[in-house]
């Protein structure tokens, strides 16, 4: 027998281990064990369940069962958190079966402990602790994390914000007005079991507000009428704003949401180029752009810090690599993944390539930078500093909630606005 413990262990090591992300893990594991695909949306839902509490369940591990996750291999780690979350938060498990499970594993415990778990309160846990620490177990966050968005929003706001990204994310889709008009998308929808209702602000957008389980190999997907995108990465195009027959450069285009999406504003009709480092990525992006029915995108891989272009664009995106602070709701493997030794590297990618957007726009064009993340350092900080040195200006943008650091720049936040974190700032070269 199939015990799904064991399927979680093996998805989350690899996701701990290797550069591939949960929904990637999932596809894989599912693709070669063709007869689990039953258990595939539970398996997803444990999963996400559970690196939603990774720092609570290993606390849990350390105090209650006696075992440090981290003296043992990624694996048993894995299998450790699976077992007390089904102890703890499912009441799934008899403490006997958990206890033959983890002895297999070589992870020794008694019943009497793990029957412990079932009732250990968080706030026990979390007593004697620092502030920063409680909220960094109670919401599993790593700590970095947490001092970042205590170092810009008040305690209040950040706690909200938190709870927000512990609960499953909204969707949102994009309809691609390329192929089909938003009133016959949203009957379409409808009919299939979809209620979607329009966002005020972006009218190719909606938010689904029932049935989003049903999108999945959903024909209206499949053939590229809908396209599954988060309101605030939908923003991006709309702050830029393409109009037929403007040249736009899109720095770091794969796999392609937003480059398509400006395709569809322009109506087909701009000059994208669209550039990315990664082959692979690329590829997603041109499968991408088919299916939608874009035709005018060009890709070309390259490192964007050194693309040349004989003339000037008239518009640019840089939609760098950041530390993705704003995903970890919606893919909480992130929270394991991304470290903060990882910032410096992208602090200087990311001003890299603003230095070469601003050689690539025309004087009077526009720069739109954005990223999926909250940080000073990569948002707000970096864009002072351009400002500063290129004397560019920042324009306002219509929707969102203004950066506490730099007015004009908005963010995309969870918990006020159903979306992921998500920065944006405006800048007319
Ligand atoms: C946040 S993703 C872009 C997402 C994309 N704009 C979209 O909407 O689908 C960042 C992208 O930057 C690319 N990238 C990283 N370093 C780069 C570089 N030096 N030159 C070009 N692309 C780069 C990565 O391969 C990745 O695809």
């Amino acid at each position: 027998m199939v015990l799904i413990e064991k399927v979680v262990a093996d998805i989350l090591e690899r996701v701990e281990t290797e550069p591939v992300s949960l929904r990637g893990a999932i596809e894989d594991f599912f693709s070669i064990h063709r007869e689990l695909v039953p258990i595939r949306g539970v398996v997803l839902a444990m999963s996400l369940a559970i690196l939603r509490r990774y720092r609570v369940l290993d606390e849990i591990s350390r105090h209650v069962l006696g075992l440090d996750p981290y003296s043992v291999n990624a694996y048993k780690r894995n299998l450790l958190r699976v077992v007390i979350y089904e102890l703890r938060f499912r009441e799934h498990l008899r403490a006997r079966d958990a206890m033959r499970l983890l002895n297999k594993a070589g992870l020794f415990t008694d019943s009497i402990s793990l029957n412990k778990v079932r009732s250990i309160d968080i706030h026990d846990l979390v007593k004697g602790k620092s502030y920063v620490e409680k909220l960094s177990i109670r919401y599993s966050f790593p700590r970095w994390v947490i001092l970042k968005l205590l170092a810009k929003w008040n305690r209040t706001f950040v706690e909200h914000m938190l709870k927000r990204m512990n609960k499953p994310s909204t969707l949102w889709l994009r309809i691609n007005t390329l192929k089909i008009g938003i009133e016959e998308a949203m009957r379409g929808l409808r009919s299939r079991g979809i209620e979607a209702i329009r966002d005020s602000e972006l009218f190719d957008v909606l938010k689904v507000v029932r049935g989003g389980r049903r999108l999945v190999g959903l024909d209206l997907v499949r053939n590229g009428l809908v396209y599954i995108q988060d309101k605030a990465s939908c923003a991006v195009a709309h702050v830029l704003n393409p109009c037929p027959g403007e040249l736009i450069v899109d720095m770091c285009s794969a796999p392609g949401s937003k480059a398509t999406h400006i395709a569809q504003l322009g109506q087909d009709k701009v000059l994208l180029i669209g550039l990315d480092i990664s082959h692979r990525r690329l590829i997603s992006e041109q499968k991408l752009a088919s299916n939608l029915g874009v035709r005018g995108i060009d890709l070309i891989m390259c490192d964007s810090r050194k693309f040349m272009l004989r003339t000037k664009a008239d518009k640019v995106l840089v939609d760098p690599d950041c530390s993705s602070i704003g995903k970890m709701g919606h893919s909480p493997e992130l929270r394991l993944k991304v470290k903060e030794e990882d910032l410096g590297r992208l602090v200087s990618l990311q001003r890299e390539l603003m230095m070469r957007a601003i050689d690539l726009c025309r004087r009077g064009g526009i720069i739109v930078y954005s990223t999926c993340t909250t940080t000073t350092e990569e948002n707000e900080a970096l864009i002072r500093n351009i400002i500063d040195e290129h004397g560019l200006e920042v324009e306002e943008i219509a929707f969102g909630a203004k950066s506490p650091k730099l007015g004009k720049a908005k963010y995309f936040l969870p918990h006020v606005h159903d979306t992921i974190g998500f920065f944006i700032v405006k800048l007319r070269v």
